[in-house]
Order: structure tokens, then sequence, then C-alpha cells
């Protein structure tokens, strides 16, 4: 059997896409989730793209324990110099460098000529040769490059030190069967190309791209590039959950493996949601919400007489556990940690302390606490774990069908100074609330998507507000989770303007440390 190596570009490739943006400690919980997962290589961000980008980066290759932690890298030394002082703290570092290399990129977006690709992609390489060890180079839009052009510029950068070439379907345009052929043409053709290793990234802009990968790795490409939930530009990239099942659950046909422990697969998924406020559709191939679900009565009464009927893979193969109802107000802090510990989280004494305190006041409120329920205060702790710029004190509204609504918030801030402000809105007391924490913070921000949830069914369910907020050019996330959905409101809204002061304060050490 073959090994297929899994290169994760949710936090690169993913990030970019529109509403999926996180803040570093966000990242780096993701990344820590993704190592768990077992991926072979994580691709943790565009060193050079900011200061923030390249705290990232640089924070992550510190935690990860087994994967590798790449950077990508336009073929310029201040890419590859920015993209090497990020990585250099990891256990295996590894520089991801890329040019475009078809005709309609060269001509347009580069204005350079086949030669001068080809030598400034070798030269690019060898430059990062210099610094790191383990070098991958993509020939952006490699599915539309002339092939014998394609062949010469992967000799030259074999020959300046690359250890993988990576071939991407950056725009989505190939079929399954065109990614074969170019493939095999690739395996046939270039010179050393045996002695690397040979990756594919296929987005999905006509929906073919987990198909373009599978067939890809038929031909002999031996890492897939993915993200989950198939997140990335545009239309997005090949989802790793499908892939992987894929691999696993047809065995048979593909005769090949992944690392990845598919146990981990429903709790990375879910984490990235959480994390991003975008869910999966519901009938999303392996981890959406209906993939698992029967319905209709024939189905039904198939799978209770067999589940392979109806079923092809098992939802504990994904790390997939029932909704059931488990834990009341005498629970103890025991049962809450082994419960934590079953939905694949992994919490300290401290972490759990705090909460196991919030756990007990809401099975108070509550007569049985859910498994989402759970997950969503362990979130929310995670949430807010960044530094505290501002915390809300208490809140009082005044609020009617017939009435403006009144908010006023008392808010203290990180020098322990507390101010309390009251405002008006005629758009209901969520909006109130925020013209009054505004005040006090002296700060507008702008509000670009507020979504509002129940968890379980029921009038005492807990309600989860994730919102983004936009300060210059960057989004920031907010999250709050309560049965109390006005506080919900107000905490995710503090969390997110809490997310942008610590990004600014991160944003001016690194450039002090630059300087
Ligand atoms: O889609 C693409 O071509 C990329 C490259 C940088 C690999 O993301
Ligand atoms: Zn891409």
């Amino acid at each position: 059997m073959k090994l297929v190596k899994i290169l994760d570009t949710t936090l690169r490739d993913g990030e970019q896409s529109p509403g999926c943006s996180m803040n570093i400690s966000e990242k780096i919980n993701l990344a820590k989730q993704i190592d768990k997962l077992g991926v072979d290589i994580i691709e943790a961000g565009f060193a050079i793209a900011s200061p923030g980008d390249f705290t990232a980066v640089s924070e992550i290759a510190k935690v990860v324990e087994n994967a590798s932690v790449s950077s990508l890298a336009r073929a310029v030394e201040k890419d590859i110099d920015a993209a090497y002082d990020a990585v250099k703290y990891a256990k295996k570092p590894r520089i991801h460098v890329f040019l475009a290399t078809s005709e309609i990129h060269m001509k347009y977006k580069l204005k350079m000529t086949r030669e001068q690709v080809l030598e400034r992609a070798a030269k690019a390489v060898a430059y990062a040769k210099s610094k790191c060890d383990d070098i991958e180079f993509s020939a952006e839009d490699a599915s539309r490059t002339d092939r014998e052009f394609l062949v010469q510029v992967y000799e030259a950068v074999i020959k300046a030190g690359a250890t993988a070439i990576n071939v991407p379907d950056t725009v989505g345009y190939s079929t399954p069967e065109e990614m074969y052929d170019l493939i095999k043409y690739l395996h046939e053709n270039v010179k050393g190309i045996e002695n690397v290793n040979v990756s594919v990234h296929c987005h999905n802009d006509l929906g073919l791209g987990v198909a373009n990968s599978l067939a890809s790795m038929q031909a002999g490409a031996n890492i897939i590039e993915c993200t989950i939930n198939g997140i990335g530009e545009r239309a997005g990239n090949a989802a790793l959950e499908e892939i992987v099942m894929a691999l696993h659950t047809r065995k048979d046909k593909y005769n090949a493996y992944t690392n990845i422990d598919t146990t981990e697969i429903y709790a990375t998924s879910k984490l990235l949601s959480k994390i991003t406020g975008i869910k999966v559709q519901p009938n999303k191939a392996i981890v959406g919400d209906n993939a698992f679900a029967h319905e209709s009565g024939v189905h039904q009464h198939g799978v209770l007489a067999n589940r392979e009927t109806y079923e092809i893979m098992s939802p504990e193969t994904i790390g997939l556990k029932s909704n059931k109802l488990v834990l009341g107000k005498h629970s103890g802090k025991h049962a809450l940690r082994d419960r934590i510990k079953e939905f694949g989280y992994i919490v300290d004494e401290e972490e759990l302390e705090k909460i196991f305190v919030e756990f007990k006041k809401l099975a108070d409120r509550l007569k049985l606490v859910s498994d989402a329920d759970i997950e969503a205060l362990l979130y929310q702790n995670r949430a807010t774990e960044i530094p505290e710029e501002f915390k809300l004190d208490y809140y009082l509204v005044y609020v009617g069908n017939t009435v403006t609504s009144v908010s006023s918030v008392k808010v203290t801030n990180s020098k322990g100074e507390s101010k309390e402000t009251t405002a008006m809105s005629k758009f209901g007391p969520i909006d109130a609330s925020y013209k009054a924490i505004s005040e006090v913070v002296g700060e507008q921000f702008d509000l670009v998507d507020f979504k509002i949830e129940a968890i379980t069914g029921g009038t005492d369910a807990q309600g989860v507000v994730t919102l983004k907020l936009n300060s210059n050019g960057k989004t920031f996330n907010g999250h709050g989770v309560g049965v109390d959905i006005i506080e919900a409101a107000i905490t995710a809204y503090i969390v997110a303007i809490n997310n942008i002061f610590y990004d600014r304060k991160l944003t001016q050490k690194t450039m002090e440390e630059n300087k």
C-alpha cells in the first residue's frame, strides 16, 4: 500500500477566503488540532503578508509537535527571508516557493518571459535551500502551463534543491483525466523527479477538487494539498476529510493510506467552523449535519436491520458521537473531564476549573447539559484566551415593542479603569448595547456579520452569537455563549474588540522587533 502524505493549507489558502480570517490564538489552537489530526505538513501562512501573519507562522512553528511547518513565499529573497525567519523555530521547517508558469500569468501578471521565469524559479529555490533543507516549489497555474516548459521549470528547481514539486490546478479548471495525464507526463519526462515528492493542489471551481486530487494520486503524486471543510480561495480547495475518507473507505480501489487519525476529523471540522463562524452545508460529505442521518422510512428500516445497508462508513470512524444529554447539576469534575476528553479536547486543571464553574452555573439553569453545550463553554473559554483589553462588568437593558431600547453598560479596561455609559437605539437592545460599548471604548467598529443560533432546542437553550468586526481592512471574530442572548451578543462584541486590540499590540511588537 502506498503512503499518501497530507499537506494541510487551511491556515494559508483557507484563511485567504472571505470571512475565514483568524486571530493568532485561534490559529494556534487550530494548528494544534490539525497536528493532532496527523497531517504530515502544515502550511501555516504567508509570513511576508503582514506582521500579524509573520507572528502567527512563527508561533505555530513553536507549538507544532509532529508535522513539518511551512510558510509560503513568492520567488523573491525578502519573502524567503521572512518565511525562513518564521518557520525556523519548527522541529521540521519548510519553505514553499511559488512562481506562475502559464502563458497568461507570465504575460499579464508577472510581465516576464519564459527565460526570466525559469531563471527566477531556480535562483529562488537555490536561495531558499541555502537556508532550509525542505523546499517545495509550486508552478502556479501548472495545469494551464505548456507541458514542455513545465518540465523545464521542474527540472531546474529540482537541480536547485527542491525536495517537492507541486502541481497546482490554481483555477480549478482541470478534469480528473487531465490531471492524471499531466502527473503521468511529468513522471515520464522530468529528470530527477524520482528523487523528490510530487504534490498536487486542486481548487474546486468546478467541484472537481477532490476527484482531481485522487486522480493525480493514482498517476503518481504522493502529497495531496487540501483544507479542512474545503475552505479556500473562491470555491475553495479539495476537502481534506473527503480525500482521507475516500482513501480510507475505498482502500480496495486506491490501495493507499494516510497518516491521518480519522477519529479527529469531526472535531477538527467543528473547531474550524466555530472559529470562523462558517458552517458547512448540511449535506456536505463526511462532516455535514446530514452526512450520517437517515430520514426516510425505507432507509431507517434498512439501517436498523444492518447499518451497512445504507452506511458505507461508520460515524465513529470520523469521531462523531450522538448529541445525547449526558451531564446535569449533580455531575462532578471528573465526569466533566471525561466527557470533554471523549470529544477530543485536552484540558489542563486550570482550564477544567474555569469550565466547571461555568458548567455548574449552566446546570443550575438547565436540567441537563448536552455535549454541544459543554463544547460551547469550552470553545467560549478558548475564544477569550487572548488578553482582555475590555471586560464587561454588567449591563442593563430597557426594551419593549413600543419603546426605544436603552442599554447601560459598565466596562473595565486592562488598567482597571471602569466606565459606564447609556445609549439608545430604535433597532433594539443589542444595537443600543453596541453603541454604548463603542462609546466606552472610544472607537466605532464596522459590524460586517452577526449570527445568533440556539445550541439545542427549547426556550432554555444556550444561544451562540458569532460576529465579525472590520478594522483597518482586517476582519476579527467574536463569539459569545449564554442562556441570555443579549449577554452572549455583548460578550461576542467585546471579544472581537479585544481581538482587534490584541492584533494591534502584536503588530506593533513585531514591527519593533524587526526594525
Ligand atoms: O492555488 C495555487 O496555485 C496556490 C499556490 C500558491 C500553490 O495556492
Ligand atoms: Zn491555492
